[in-house]
């Protein structure tokens, strides 16, 4: 009891010194509330004052009071112990407000306490320690045990979030950590480098040390806990297996399992991927990781494979990486050898010694190479007819060499032998036949029909590709071969290759055809020998003679052809400033038929050149102006002398070179210029120069300046850019009237050339800006201005006369009239 009043004591107190009988945040009538309270905060705290209101004179205070919270008589409610939000996170009180005797006036009124977080509880490891295991190269990232730490403040505050970390691994080499831990919930997981470096065979055993802490790990206060884990590392049996050997064109029936892969744990599924896009794809594997071909297989069409198997968790997320399967088609000898061709034909002269070789026979095998069962053997197993011997041709073993092997044969006794050779390999053999033709030796040359294809006359224009002449011979041997074709050579009088011989396979004709262009001026007759030949050689003891060749006479005729000009085109430059008379090109032109040549020229418009007619020298005759013309174009024009007078035409291009030859001057006409007078301050205008010269490509660069010295005490000018300037007034004393301001523009040319020019300047009465010019007389001397106004004025007054007139005139011929004299009305003005 005395202690209870001394609590009151105090209370009353804090009470006054605090202030809580402000009517607010601290004192109030009965009415619900909730009142937030950190936990762990010291005793004899007040939370509220309650005002009764008559008949009310005291309070009561139930509910989850727990024996810590009290309310005085006079409303005060406070708590008497520290609170523990572990204990009860919220009280629900009742308040109510009592009369004299002690009945209830007022509620009960719910009264919430919310007892606020914090950080008197640390993270507790559920173990001290843990032990878990993993499998070699198991993907990263993917949890394979849990840590789990459990904090009894508020997981909605700070002071119950907890982290997690590790802190060591043991043994940990090159600093690489292979584990991993979630820091939100305590999953553990191998990083990258784990999963690939982790291996039973090196090390089995790793242990860590778990850290947790609240408050998110981020406060100095933050309480931590630690435990060990222990992790055994298990082999991965999930690996690739051995290349795997398919003999191919299998008859065994399918499918037939070839290899096996299994992940580490079961309920996997397998699957495989097919990364060649195959049109068809001969492999599967079932749910217990075993590979099958499902078909026979070709090593022919295709000798290896390569395809990847999968393991799939039950959400089809990858397990593992692809292991990669491996397949090579072992060969079978399935192929027979086959043909170069149906029939395959050799040639064998008459007179071939024995031994010789006739040529070689190679057949295919699509089995796989350097391998017995692609290596072929030939054997001759027939020969038709066997006249006069059997035998009569070998065949070399391997090589498939033919040769003559008995004698030497006779086309009379039989001109063609079919054979029968057999090809064959470890188990097939395969029949092919080969022809051989029995040819005449080459022992007759070509013989001319005659020896002189006497003389043609062709014009040098005749058109290539033309046949001028045929020709022929004739060969006695065994047609169709090479002892009895023809090759016409032409070995004289064409040495500049301009006819050539074309020869006709079945007749041995020759065609002599023109290839180049024939020439009048390079060679007028061309005594032309011709020689034929066989492509095969003649037996020895026979030679070509004169009857293997022929003459021909080609006689060409000159067609008088224009003049050449040596270019189409011929370009010259001159200086423009060039004297009269300088030298600016030559041109020269060749006749062909060598004809003398007059020269020229044509389209000369400024009459600036004149042409040597003999040597064709070209020369100026004038001024030249590279302002008018930069580049000068004429014609030169080459006539023969004599003859039928050809002529051509070239062009002469003569390109002006630019010499500083033009003096600036004013861009346009400036008698617009104007100041309103009387000037009430100093005044300007601007005014723009131009130069006809060829300017440098950032433009001209002018220089302005007065035109003398006096005139400085009234204008003064200055250069805005390279081609504008302002004229200004230094005064505003002028009289009202046009002044000639002379103004020095100076280029920046080599030699630089100034130009004086003369600036009106009009100072006259403005109306709204512009240029008023009364028409009427005005005192005193009249001005410039003035007369010209007054000249203005006289015309404008005969022009009106004339347009009245020239109304009454044409008064009936309608509107388009009446404009025209308004139009001529306003003539005399513009003048
Ligand atoms: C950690 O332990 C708490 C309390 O036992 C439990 O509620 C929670 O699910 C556990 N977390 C994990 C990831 O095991
Ligand atoms: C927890 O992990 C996440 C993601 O790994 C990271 O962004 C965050 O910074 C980590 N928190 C702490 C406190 O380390
Ligand atoms: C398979 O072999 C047989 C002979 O053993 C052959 O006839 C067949 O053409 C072969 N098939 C393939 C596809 O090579
Ligand atoms: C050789 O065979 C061809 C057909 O391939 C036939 O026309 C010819 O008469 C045969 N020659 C001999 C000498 O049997
Ligand atoms: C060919 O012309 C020459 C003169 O160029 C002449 O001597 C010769 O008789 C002519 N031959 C024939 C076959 O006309
Ligand atoms: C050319 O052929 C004829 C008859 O065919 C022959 O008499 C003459 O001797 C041959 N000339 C030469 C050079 O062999
Ligand atoms: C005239 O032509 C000759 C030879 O073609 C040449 O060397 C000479 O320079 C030319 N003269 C002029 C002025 O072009
Ligand atoms: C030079 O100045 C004039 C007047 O300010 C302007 O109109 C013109 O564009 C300028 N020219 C250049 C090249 O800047």
């Amino acid at each position: 009891m005395m202690q209870a009043q001394l609590h009151c004591l105090c209370l009353l107190i804090l009470y006054l010194t605090t202030g809580y009988s402000q009517q607010g945040k601290f004192s109030g009538p009965l009415e619900p509330k909730t009142f937030s309270i950190f936990e762990g905060q010291e005793a004899s705290q007040v939370i509220f004052q309650f005002k009764a209101s008559p008949p009310a004179v005291t309070f009561k205070l139930t509910g989850e009071t727990d024996g810590i919270f009290q309310i005085q008589p006079d409303g005060l409610l406070y708590h008497n112990r520290a609170l523990d939000r572990e204990t009860r996170a919220v009280h629900k009180l009742q308040v109510s407000a009592l009369d004299a005797q002690g009945a209830i006036v007022e509620g009960p009124v719910p009264i919430t306490i919310e007892v606020k977080d914090i950080n008197d509880n640390r993270p507790t490891f559920l173990q001290k320690k843990y032990e878990g295991s993993v499998r070699q190269n198991s993907r990263p990232g993917k949890p394979f045990m849990y840590v789990n730490a459990t904090d009894l403040d508020d997981p909605a505050t700070p002071n119950g979030q907890l982290i997690y970390e590790i802190v060591i691994q043991l043994p940990k080499i090159n600093n690489i950590m292979y584990f991993q831990i979630n820091n939100k919930t305590g999953a553990i997981s191998l990083t990258l480098e784990g999963s690939r470096a982790l291996d039973p065979s090196k090390n089995v055993n790793y242990n860590l040390v778990v850290s947790v802490k609240d408050m998110g790990g981020q406060n100095e206060n933050s309480f931590s806990d630690t435990t060990s884990v222990d992790i055994m590392v298990k082999e991965n049996i999930w690996k690739a297996p051995e290349l795997v050997e398919i003999v191919e064109n299998s008859t065994e029936p399918h499918p037939i399992k070839i290899t096996q892969v299994q992940w580490n744990e079961p309920g996997a599924q397998y699957f495989l991927v097919d990364k060649e896009k195959l049109p068809r794809f001969p492999f599967s594997i079932d749910q217990e990781g075993g590979i099958y071909v499902t078909q026979p297989l070709d090593r022919e069409e295709k000798d290896s494979y390569v395809f990847y198997a999968v393991a799939k968790d039950e959400v089809g997320q990858l397990l593992s990486f692809p292991l990669e399967i491996r397949v090579k088609v072992k060969d079978i000898n399935d192929n027979p050898p086959t043909c170069p061709s149906a029939v395959t034909v050799f040639e064998v002269q008459e007179n071939e010694n024995i031994g010789s070789n006739i040529g070689t026979f190679t057949a295919h095998d699509d089995d796989e190479e350097n391998t017995a069962n692609s290596v072929l053997v030939y054997r001759i197993v027939d020969q038709i007819p066997t006249f006069p011997k059997e035998g009569l041709f070998l065949v070399q073993t391997y090589s498939g060499v033919f040769q003559l092997a008995e004698q030497s044969l006779k086309k009379r006794d039989t001109p063609q032998y079919n054979l029968t050779v057999e090809v064959a390999d470890k188990d097939f053999k395969t029949l092919c036949h080969v022809q051989i033709h029995v040819i005449d030796i080459n022992d007759q040359i070509p013989i001319f029909e005659k020896s002189d294809y006497g003389n043609l006359t062709l014009a040098e224009d005749t058109v290539v590709g033309s046949t001028i002449l045929t020709i022929q011979a004739t060969d006695a041997d065994e047609p169709f071969t090479g002892s009895s074709k023809i090759l016409y050579r032409i070995i004289q009088g064409d040495s500049d290759r301009r006819l050539g011989v074309d020869t006709d396979p079945q007749t041995n004709a020759g065609y002599v055809i023109i290839k180049k262009p024939l020439d009048f001026e390079t060679t007028a007759i061309h005594d032309i020998v011709f020689q034929a030949e066989n492509p095969e050689p003649l037996v020895s003891g026979v030679n070509y003679n004169a009857n293997s060749s022929a003459k021909f006479r080609l006689i060409v005729t000159d067609v008088n052809e224009v003049p050449k000009f040596s270019e189409h085109v011929y370009q010259a430059k001159v200086s423009e400033d060039a004297a009269i008379g300088t030298k600016v090109g030559n041109v020269t032109a060749r006749d062909p038929e060598n004809l003398d040549i007059s020269y020229s020229l044509r389209d000369d418009g400024r009459g600036w050149l004149k042409i040597d007619p003999v040597t064709g020298e070209i020369s100026t005759v004038a001024r030249l102006d590279r302002e008018a013309e930069r580049v000068y174009r004429v014609q030169v024009v080459a006539t023969e002398i004599g003859g039928s007078s050809l002529s051509s035409i070239a062009s002469f291009h003569l390109t002006l070179l630019d010499v500083n030859d033009n003096p600036p001057r004013l861009a346009k006409d400036n008698s617009g210029l104007f100041l309103c007078h009387p000037l009430q301050t100093t005044g300007s205008v601007i005014f723009e120069a131009t130069d006809d010269d060829q300017q440098s490509f950032r433009g001209p660069q002018f220089e302005f300046s007065l035109g003398n010295e006096i005139l400085q005490k009234n204008w003064q000018v200055s250069k805005i850019n390279g081609t504008h300037a302002k004229l200004s007034t230094r005064h505003t004393n002028f009289e009202e009237r046009v002044y000639n301001v002379p103004i020095h523009i100076s280029d920046g040319g080599r030699p630089p050339l100034t130009g004086i020019v003369s600036l009106p300047v009009t100072f006259c009465k403005c109306v709204e800006g512009s240029c008023f010019r009364p028409a009427g007389h005005q005192p005193g001397m009249p001005t410039v201005g003035m007369a010209v106004g007054i000249l203005l004025t006289t015309l404008l007054v005969i022009g009106i006369i004339l347009a009245v007139v020239f109304i009454r005139i044409k008064k009936n011929e309608g509107k388009d009239n009446v404009e025209s004299a308004q139009a001529s009305e306003a003539q005399p003005l513009k003048n």
